[in-house]
C-alpha cells in the first residue's frame, strides 16, 4: 500500500445496529443470507435463536467449530434443504455422503489430490486461461462474471476428462450452469421437507435434470473405458479409473467414478468462478494494487509457470486472492444440523438443531481482524495456508472434510488471474457498487460490465 494511501472498503450490505425482529429476519433472510446479520454477530463467540419454531446456533468460536467440524463431527450431518438441490448433481460421491462411506471415499480419493496430480494439471489452467483471454482480446468491455463462469468450467471439464472446447463441452457446460440457476436452487419446500424423497411430485425438473446430466458424463467415462478417447490425456479420470479400495482391492464402479465427476464438476467451477470475479472486482476498485500485480506478474509470466512451487514467483497475487476469498468468501455459510444430541458451547443442543459456521460472519469478526471491512491483502502475507494456521478464515471449511480441491482452485485461479492481468487493464464501466448475495455461493446482485484495455 503507498504511504498515504487508505485501504479501500469495498461494498457489503448494511450490518443491523441491534438484531432484527423474526419477521423482519425472515424478509432479510430471503432477500439476501448476507444482510440479515446484525453487529453482534460480528462480536460474539456465539449465539442461539429460535426462528420460527427452528433451534439455530451462530458459531464463532473456533474451539466450537472443531467440536463441530471435528472432534464430534458424527453428531453433525449436512441439512436436508441443502442436501436435496446438490443431490441431482453430486449423486453419491463424496461431498454429500457421511460417516463410514464418506471416510471410505475421502480415501480412495486422496491420490487424484496430491499436489504432484494437481501439477499434473497445471497445462488444463494453462489452456482454460490462454482461451478466456482471447476472447476477450479486440473487445472493450466484458462481462467478466459470465467469462469466468466459461473459463472455470473448463478447466474442470479438460482437467476431469480432457474435455476441449466444443459440443459435448457446451452441453456439460449449459446443463449445470442452467440447473444451479433454476431447479438447482434451494426452494421453500427443501425447507420443510422431512425426507429427502419428500415432496416428489414436485421433483420432476430435478429428476430430468439428474437423467441427462448423468448420461452425458457416463458416455464420456463409457469412452474413456473403451478406449475410444485417445491416449492423449493426463486428467482426474485417469486417476479415479485406477482408484482401488485399500480393503477389498476393488476399483470405482462406473456409478461410483461418475458421481465422484459429477461432485468434482459441482464443487469445482462456480466456487473458483466467484473467487476470479470478486478479486478482479476489488483490482477494479483499487488500481494501485492491480498495477502492483500486473508488474509482479510480468516479471515472472504466467506461460512460465509449470509447477505449484512456481507460484512462489506471484506471493502479491496469492494475498489478493486470499483476501478477496476473505472479504466475498465463495461459500458463505457452512450448515450442520444435529443428529445426535450434543453440548456446544454450554449449550444442550437436540437432534434437529441448525449450528450456522458462516465464513461471512468469521472473516469479518472483530476478534480475528484488524479493519475487518478494508481490503488490505498484505494481512497474508507470510501465511501460506492461512484458511489451517489461521482460527477465523475457513473458505474452504475446515477438519477432516476441509475441501479436497483446495490447493486445485488456488492454482487454476493464480494462473487465469495472472493470464489476464498481464494482458488487460481492468476498471469498472459504472459507479454502482457491486452488492454480495448470500446463497449456496456469494454471487454479485447483478452482473457489472469491465473496461478491458489491451496493455502494451
Ligand atoms: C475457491 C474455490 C473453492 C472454495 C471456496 C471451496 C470451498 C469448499 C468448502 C467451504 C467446502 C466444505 C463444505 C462443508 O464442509 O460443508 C468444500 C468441500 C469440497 N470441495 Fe471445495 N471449494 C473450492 C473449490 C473446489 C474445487 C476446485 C474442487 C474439486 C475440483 C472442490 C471439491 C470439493 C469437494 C469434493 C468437497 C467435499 C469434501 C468432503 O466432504 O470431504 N472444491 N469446498
Amino acid at each position: 500500500m503507498d504511504a498515504l494511501a487508505r485501504p479501500i472498503i469495498p461494498p457489503a450490505p448494511y450490518v443491523h445496529p441491534e438484531d432484527l425482529s423474526t419477521p423482519r429476519l425472515v424478509v432479510a433472510t430471503l432477500s439476501n443470507t448476507l444482510g440479515n446479520w446484525s453487529k453482534n454477530a460480528f462480536d460474539i463467540p456465539w449465539g442461539r435463536r429460535n426462528v420460527l419454531g427452528v433451534d439455530s446456533l451462530l458459531v464463532n468460536d473456533p474451539a466450537a467449530i472443531r467440536q463441530v467440524m471435528q472432534t464430534n463431527m458424527t453428531a453433525y450431518g449436512r441439512p436436508l434443504a441443502a442436501v436435496r438441490p446438490v443431490r441431482p448433481l453430486a449423486g453419491a460421491g463424496v461431498l454429500l455422503s457421511e460417516g463410514a462411506e464418506w471416510k471410505r471415499q475421502r480415501k480412495m480419493l486422496a491420490p487424484a489430490f496430491t499436489p504432484g496430480t494437481v501439477e499434473s494439471l497445471i497445462p488444463h489452467f494453462h489452456a482454460a486461461a490462454g482461451n478466456l483471454a482471447e476472447r476477450r482480446a479486440g473487445q472493450p468491455r466484458a462481462n467478466l462474471s459470465d467469462a469466468f463462469h466459461h473459463a472455470t468450467l473448463e478447466a474442470v471439464l479438460r482437467s476431469l476428462f480432457s474435455l476441449p472446447p466444443g459440443p459435448e463441452q457446451t452441453e456439460l457446460a449449459a446443463l449445470v450452469r442452467d440447473y444451479v440457476a433454476t431447479a438447482g436452487r434451494p426452494n421453500f419446500l427443501d425447507g420443510f421437507a422431512p425426507r429427502e424423497e419428500s415432496f416428489a411430485f414436485a421433483g420432476g425438473a430435478r429428476r430430468r435434470f439428474r437423467k441427462r446430466w448423468f448420461a452425458a458424463v457416463d458416455r464420456i467415462v463409457a469412452a474413456r473405458r473403451a478406449g475410444t478417447a485417445g491416449a492423449d490425456h493426463v486428467d482426474l479420470l485417469d486417476r479415479l479409473l485406477a482408484v482401488r479400495d485399500a480393503e477389498t482391492g476393488a476399483p470405482l464402479s462406473d456409478a461410483e467414478v461418475r458421481d465422484q465427476c459429477a461432485t468434482m464438476l459441482f464443487a469445482g467451477f462456480e466456487t473458483t468462478s466467484r473467487l476470479l470475479f470478486w478479486a478482479t472486482y476489488l483490482l477494479s476498485l483499487d488500481g494501485a494494487e492491480q498495477t502492483r500485480l500486473r508488474q509482479e506478474v510480468r516479471a515472472f509470466p504466467p506461460e512460465r509457470l509449470a509447477t505449484l512451487e512456481d507460484q512462489h514467483h506471484w506471493p502479491r497475487l496469492r494475498n489478493v486472492l486470499l483476501e478477496a476469498m476473505r472479504l466475498y468468501p465463495p461459500v458463505p455459510i457452512i450448515m450442520r444440523q444435529v443428529v445426535t444430541p450434543d453440548v456446544l458451547c454450554g449449550e444442550s443442543l437436540g437432534k434437529g438443531c441448525l449450528v450456522w459456521i458462516s465464513p461471512w460472519v468469521l472473516h469479518r469478526h472483530t476478534a480475528f481482524w484488524d479493519s475487518p471491512t478494508a481490503f488490505m491483502p498484505d494481512r497474508f502475507a507470510g501465511k501460506p495456508t492461512p484458511w489451517i494456521s489461521e482460527p477465523g478464515y475457513m473458505p474452504f471449511g475446515g477438519g477432516p472434510r476441509i475441501c479436497i480441491g483446495a490447493a486445485f482452485a488456488l492454482a487454476e485461479a493464480s494462473i487465469i488471474l495472472a493470464t489476464v492481468l498481464e494482458r488487460f487493464e481492468l476498471s469498472m464501466e459504472s459507479d454502482r457498487p457491486v452488492m454480495p448475495v448470500g446463497g449456496v455461493t456469494t454471487a454479485p446482485d447483478h452482473e457489472p460490465w469491465f473496461r478491458v484495455e489491451r496493455v502494451g
